[in-house]
């Protein structure tokens, strides 16, 4: 008997709408996810979407922790997401209890954590933020307050040096955004000498130094539809380049080059956690109502308190 081919479009369009279902999609997911998204953005703006919904069930084309803060903010709605594993270099470098010890040892910090964290990370938190609210979150705050930025060093490092804090930093990072080669990029640059160069500041600060413009990816994207430029070097995961092209469909983007162990590494810019999503574990994940993201009450509570404060900071940024 040979088995039925399902057309998992088709069929995610019709089970969304039996279900009453959203699909929230990030930018740094396959193409063929992104073109059925009925959301898709930068982890800001999925926040937002995923708090405002009336959708009942939430499907989350992203990783876990994307999928954990919409559950947070939309504690009474089902959360699904295609891959349970979908994890975070940036959560795994931040264990709870590490940093509990850490955050003991200043007590006269404040906490401000990237959302690329836990929720139990998040319940040890006075504010989060995302890249696209990152620098105004913190200045947000007068210049003597002391703060504890997790997890992500180069995000933060870049923050220091924007807003001249000298915020404690967190040793943890982005196993994509730090493969990017200030040294590769250079050498492409030359390749193309008009090409800009857009960099997310989860980026290490030899690419930082390169690009012509530094941002969210929703930033990112905003930039190359808008500057004149049309040739563009994109320091950030592969994923978003198939939103540029679709967008600015004339203009030449190249993703940066990385490189692992002192070697050029092809694939190093695809996140291996946001690329375990495909079509079928969607489609699946949407049929069956599982993998399903449930936290305890309490960690709910705790973790809302400083997603919602970060939300509240951005709609008065106007962002
Ligand atoms: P943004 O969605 O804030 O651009 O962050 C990118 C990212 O690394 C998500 O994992
Ligand atoms: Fe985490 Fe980096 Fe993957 Fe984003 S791209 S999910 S920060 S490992």
């Amino acid at each position: 008997m040979v088995a039925e081919k399902i057309d998992y479009v088709a069929e995610i369009a019709r089970l969304k709408k039996e279900k009453n279902a959203v699909l929230l999609v990030h930018y740094y997911q396959i193409a063929e996810i992104q073109d059925i998204a009925d959301y898709i953005g930068d982890s800001l703006g999925l926040s937002q979407q995923a708090a405002k919904t009336d959708a009942d069930m939430i499907v989350f084309a992203g990783v876990r922790f994307m999928a954990e803060t919409a559950k947070i903010l939309s504690p009474n709605k089902k959360v699904v997401l295609p891959d349970f594993n979908a994890g975070c270099s940036l959560e795994e470098s931040a264990p709870y209890a590490e940093f509990k010890a850490f955050k003991d040892q200043h007590p006269d910090h404040i906490v401000i954590s990237y959302v690329n964290c836990s929720a139990e990370l998040k319940t040890l938190t006075d504010v989060v933020c995302t890249s696209s609210n990152a620098v105004k979150i913190v200045e947000s705050f007068p210049k003597d307050q002391k703060i504890i930025f997790a997890p992500d060093k180069n995000l933060g490092g870049y923050i220091n040096r924007v807003t001249g804090r000298n915020m404690l930093l967190w040793d943890g990072a982005c196993m994509v955004h730090e493969t990017f080669s200030g040294k590769m990029i250079t050498d492409l640059k030359a390749k193309h000498p008009n090409a800009e160069v857009v960099a997310h500041p989860e980026s290490e600060e030899s690419v930082l130094k390169l690009a012509d413009y530094i941002g969210s990816t929703t930033g990112l994207l905003k930039y190359v539809i808008n500057s004149p430029q049309q040739e563009f070097i994109v320091a950030t995961e592969s994923g978003i380049l198939h939103q540029m092209r679709k967008s600015a469909p004339g203009k030449k983007f190249y993703v940066a080059p990385t490189s692992k162990n002192g070697h050029a590494c092809k694939a190093c810019s695809d996140c291996p956690h946001m690329k375990l999503n495909t079509l079928e574990k969607l489609y699946l994940c949407l049929r069956d109502e599982t993998p399903e993201i449930n936290l305890p009450a309490e960690m709910l509570a705790d973790a809302r308190k400083p997603i919602e404060r970060m939300l509240e900071l951005s709609a008065k940024f106007g962002l």
